[in-house]
């Protein structure tokens, strides 16, 4: 059965231009797979667009003064320009405030509650006297229930539990500051409960990563029906009511369905479950972690109501984006642009480290520092380095890339080949799986293996013209590969290298001319990036984040106090879930020479052996580490301690007499600590 692929990206709010975080979770990666199942002939379309309604977008057009169509518009275009240039391509675009997508979705509804699954309630909600409106969503804040922390709206911000708004303490009006009562009224409520047994099905016969499916069914198993429309203006009408729209939430994904109607009658293809009989369509959305409920559950909930559709076939979802460390935050301006970026770097650069830097579902953090090194050290080194040696020799000796008779290639040669299917084998396989770091650990491992070949045949020394020219045809082949294979990720890079060569973007070599080279990866220089930092890199409290300066300063924020009697820093859950802790086993110990403190460890964490440096000498002696199972920190940057290499701290604690510390129950090793 043939396949059809319908890729989505999430659709943008639009309350801001595109910032990297957005790049790394959602818009790259499903440009990357579109770019890859299209160069390998399949049929695939990416669907995406801006998502309009919503109490952000109100919220912002309010403070500044303007419409909210004005807002609109204005971050749709500078979304869509973002997007262009880092190349995320889209065969339809659109905008949930649009005729075609407003009577999709109240269409989408009319079924739902032809079906049954609608009903109204009453409920008590916030309302605002001063402003004579209800406090939908984000209107309204107070303190956390649980924490006291500050709350906007449905969410804490200090200890990230998710709040009926009902909840909060002293809570005020956004707009007005005033106190709000509690009003009765009546809301639609989407039967989702009802739909449980179902969307437990669901998701256990889709494509989902498991981590999403677990993810998915802890949900399932609590579901309860779900309040779908808001007393407000802005949003899609609820049919035949004129005081609500819908929530956000339950039109913003009808979206997907809307935008791919825009292609006209082909949409039926990949959507309509009577038209798909004869193929099979995969939909693929593609998400920041923040939404994967929304897909994995409320809206294959929707799905599964309505009836007429195909449902997701796997949802991939982004872990989030640090910058330098610290959460990004538009409000304390401490985000870095994609049209800033741009202005200094090629998007290609950008799509490269945002992929190589962590395995797409894990958090990653972008650090200037980490971007030059990883570009310069990985990119430049390796690939760069390669395919530049290749072509300027073949240029210089031949004027092309030789072509020989394979027959007459010696061993060593047919090895490297060899390599190359290998290495497309083992690509294609984690191109399809979304493991897009492991696939460019795939051609960084080829370019490496070309490297090594060119560096022990010496072209330079050998004299006779037949097997220089093998060689160079071997170089040649490699070459071809990594700029194949590396296009989905880097498409400006490679079609330049393909220009040098003359060649079409596939794997063959034919022995066209080859145009003068010229370096196409080029090096990021520390100047640059210095001077970048400085433009890019300004928070409010853009001194604070040159760590110690200021510290003291920000302390004085937050309530708790540390046993010093000096204010503590509070963190919200998704910083303590940055640090990877394991169940590791001690499987060899010895002293570090000339340190007083330090001990060598090797560990293993299940997947892997690590070395590990210690301070805990004079507190253990190596014999009795030997099988002891302790706790790692596994994500920490490597260090070198008095020259030896750690790849990971041990937890330890007190002053004078020190512990490690170790799960109280015998765990397996490589065991996760949350
Ligand atoms: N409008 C919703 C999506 C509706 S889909 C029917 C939305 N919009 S968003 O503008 O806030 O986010 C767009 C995408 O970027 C989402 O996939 C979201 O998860 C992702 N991210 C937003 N901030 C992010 C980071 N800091 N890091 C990584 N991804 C981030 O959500
Ligand atoms: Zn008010």
């Amino acid at each position: 059965m043939s396949k059809k692929y319908l890729l989505t990206t999430a659709l943008a709010y639009t309350n801001g231009p595109l910032h990297l975080g957005h790049a790394r979770s959602t818009y790259i990666p499903a440009d990357i797979m579109k770019k890859y199942l299209k160069l390998k002939g399949k049929d695939v379309i990416h669907i995406g667009g801006t998502d309009n309604h919503g109490v952000p977008i109100t919220l912002t057009a309010e403070k500044e003064g303007v419409k909210p169509e004005d807002i609109v518009n204005k971050y749709h275009n500078e979304i869509k320009r973002d997007l262009d240039n880092l190349n995320v391509e889209f065969d339809s675009y659109g905008k949930t405030h649009s005729d075609i997508h407003i009577q999709n979705a109240q269409e989408f509804y009319k079924k739902l509650k032809e079906n049954g699954y609608i009903y109204e309630k009453e409920i008590e909600q916030f309302y605002c006297p001063d402003c004579d409106k209800f406090l939908a969503d984000r209107y309204v804040e107070g303190s956390c229930p649980f924490c006291e922390g500050e709350a906007r709206g449905d969410h804490c911000e200090v200890c990230g539990r998710h709040l009926e708004p009902i909840e909060l303490v002293n809570p005020y009006c956004i707009i007005c500051n005033t106190t709000p009562q509690l009003k009765k009224t009546t809301h639609y409520f989407f039967k989702l409960s009802a739909l449980s047994d179902n969307l437990d099905n669901y998701v256990k016969n889709s494509n989902m990563p498991d981590h999403i499916k677990n993810m998915a069914y802890s949900w399932i198993r609590e579901l309860h029906d779900w309040d779908i429309s808001r007393g407000i203006k802005w949003g899609v009408p609820i049919p035949d009511d004129e005081n609500q729209v819908m929530y956000v939430w339950l039109e913003a994904p009808i979206g997907y369905i809307s935008f791919t109607k825009q292609l006209g009658d082909v949409w039926k293809d990949y959507w309509l479950k009577n038209n798909t009989e004869n193929h099979n369509t995969k939909i693929w959305h593609f998400i920041g972690k923040d939404i994967t409920v929304h897909h994995a559950v409320f809206w294959p909930g929707m799905l599964l109501g309505n009836g007429e559709y195909n449902l997701p076939d796997s949802v991939f979802s982004g872990g989030y984006l640090t910058l330098e460390g610290k959460k990004m935050s538009t409000s304390k301006k401490w985000v870095v642009w994609v049209d800033d970026f741009i202005k200094y770097f090629d998007s290609d650069y950008l799509r490269y480290f945002l992929m190589a830097n962590a395995p797409l579902n894990r958090d990653c953090d972008f650090s200037f520092d980490e971007f030059q090194k990883r570009i310069n050290t990985e990119l430049i080194a390796i690939i760069g380095n390669f395919t530049h040696r290749a072509l300027v020799f073949s240029h210089r000796k031949f004027g092309a890339i030789p072509i020989v008779d394979k027959k007459d290639l010696k061993e060593e040669d047919l090895a490297l080949l060899n390599k190359c299917s290998e290495t497309i084998e083992k690509y294609n396989k984690n191109m399809m799986d979304c493991n897009l770091k492991d696939a460019l650990v795939d051609i960084i491992h080829l370019a490496k293996e070309g490297n090594n070949y060119f560096q022990k045949m010496e072209p330079w020394t050998v004299k006779e013209e037949n097997r220089l020219k093998e060689i160079m045809f071997v170089c040649g082949v490699i070459t071809k590969h990594i700029a194949y294979l590396l296009y989905p990720f880097m498409p400006n890079k490679t079609n330049e290298l393909l220009d040098l060569m003359n060649e079409k973007m596939d794997l063959d070599v034919r022995g066209n001319e080859l145009k003068k080279p010229k370096v196409v990866f080029s090096k990021i220089e520390r100047d640059t990036i210095e001077m970048v930092k400085e433009k890019l890199l300004k928070s409010e409290n853009s001194k604070n984040t040159n760590k110690k300066k200021n510290k003291k300063n920000n302390k004085n924020k937050n309530k708790n106090k540390n046993k010093n009697g000096e204010k503590m820093e509070l963190i919200g859950i998704d910083d303590f879930a940055k640090i990877e802790l394991k169940v590791a086993q001690i499987l060899e110990a010895e002293e570090v020479p000339k340190s007083k403190k330090l001990l060598k460890l090797i560990v293993d964490i299940g997947d892997e052996k690590r070395q590990v440096v210690a301070g805990i000498k004079g507190h253990y002696t190596p014999e009795e580490l030997i099988g002891k199972k302790i706790v790692l920190v596994c994500n920490l940057k490597p260090a070198k301690l008095c020259g030896v290499e750690s790849q990971g701290m041990v937890l330890a604690a007190g002053d004078e007499v020190v512990a490690l510390l170790s799960p109280e129950k015998d765990l397996p090793v490589g065991s996760n600590i949350c």
